[in-house]
C-alpha cells in the first residue's frame, strides 16, 4: 500500500491537492475535519462535541479522533493507499497512527509538508470564508487555528523527520506546479 499523510497549517492547501492525489493515484482519502463537518451535519452526539471546538479552533481531543480513525481504516479493504488530511495532529496521533498501521503490516511511505507563509494562509481562508459556510472561517478563529497549529501540530514535524519520510513541499503559487512537486515526491517513493 502507498500511505500519504499530507499535512500543514490550516489553509495550506491540504484538501485541495488531496483531490488531485487520488484521482492520479486511486487512493482512499481520509479528512478528519471533512468527517467530522458531516457529523455535525447530520447532528449526530459525536457531531455535537465536535462543534464545540470546532468552533473554538480547537482541537477535538485525541482519543475522539483516534476512534473515528481506527473505525475508518477497519472499514477498508482491497485499498492501493491511503491519503490521510487533517491528521495526525498531534504527536500522540501521530503514534497511535503509526500502531494502527502496523496492525496491518503498513506504515506511513511519506509525509508531505505543504509550506506556506501565515499572511497567504489567513489570505485563502478569508477568501473561502465568503463562500464556504464554514463556521471556522472568519478571522478570529482562523488566527486560533493558526496558533492551535504552531503549538500542537507543528512539533508532529520532527516525528516524522525521526522516521525518515519528512518531505517539505513549497506550497504557494499555481495548484498544478504545487501537484507537481508533491508527484515527483510521491514517485520518488519506493513501496
Ligand atoms: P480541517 O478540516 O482539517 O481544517 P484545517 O486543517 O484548518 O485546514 P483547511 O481544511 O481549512 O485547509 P486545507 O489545508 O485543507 O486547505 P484547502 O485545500 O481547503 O479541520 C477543521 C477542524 O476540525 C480543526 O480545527 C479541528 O477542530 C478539527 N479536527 C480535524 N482534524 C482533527 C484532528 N486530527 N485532531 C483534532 N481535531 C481535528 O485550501 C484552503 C483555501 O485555499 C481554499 O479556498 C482553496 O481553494 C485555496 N487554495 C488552495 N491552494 C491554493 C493555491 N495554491 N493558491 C491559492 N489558493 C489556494
Ligand atoms: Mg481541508
Amino acid at each position: 500500500m502507498l500511505n500519504i499523510v499530507i499535512f500543514g497549517p490550516p489553509g495550506s492547501g491540504k484538501g485541495t491537492q488531496s483531490e488531485k492525489i487520488i484521482e492520479k493515484y486511486g487512493l482512499v482519502h481520509i479528512s478528519t475535519g471533512e468527517i467530522l463537518r458531516k457529523e455535525i451535519k447530520d447532528d449526530s452526539d459525536l457531531g455535537k462535541i465536535a462543534k464545540s471546538f470546532i468552533d473554538k479552533g480547537e482541537l477535538v481531543p485525541d482519543q475522539t479522533i483516534i476512534e473515528i480513525l481506527e473505525k475508518k481504516l477497519e472499514s477498508l479493504s482491497n485499498v492501493k493507499g491511503v491519503i490521510f488530511d487533517g491528521f495526525p495532529r498531534t504527536v500522540d496521533q501521530a503514534v497511535a497512527l503509526k500502531k494502527m498501521l502496523q496492525r496491518h503490516g503498513e506504515d506511513v511511505n511519506v509525509m508531505l509538508n505543504l509550506e506556506v507563509d501565515r499572511q497567504e494562509l489567513i489570505a485563502r481562508l478569508l477568501k473561502r470564508g465568503q463562500v464556504s459556510g464554514r463556521s471556522d472561517d472568519n478571522l478570529e478563529t482562523i488566527e486560533k487555528r493558526i496558533r492551535v497549529y504552531e503549538e500542537r501540530t507543528f512539533p508532529v514535524i520532527d516525528f516524522y523527520k525521526k522516521e525518515g519520510t519528512y518531505t517539505p513541499i513549497r506550497g504557494v503559487g499555481e495548484i498544478n506546479d504545487i501537484f507537481k512537486r508533491i508527484s515527483d515526491a510521491i514517485d520518488a517513493v519506493k513501496v
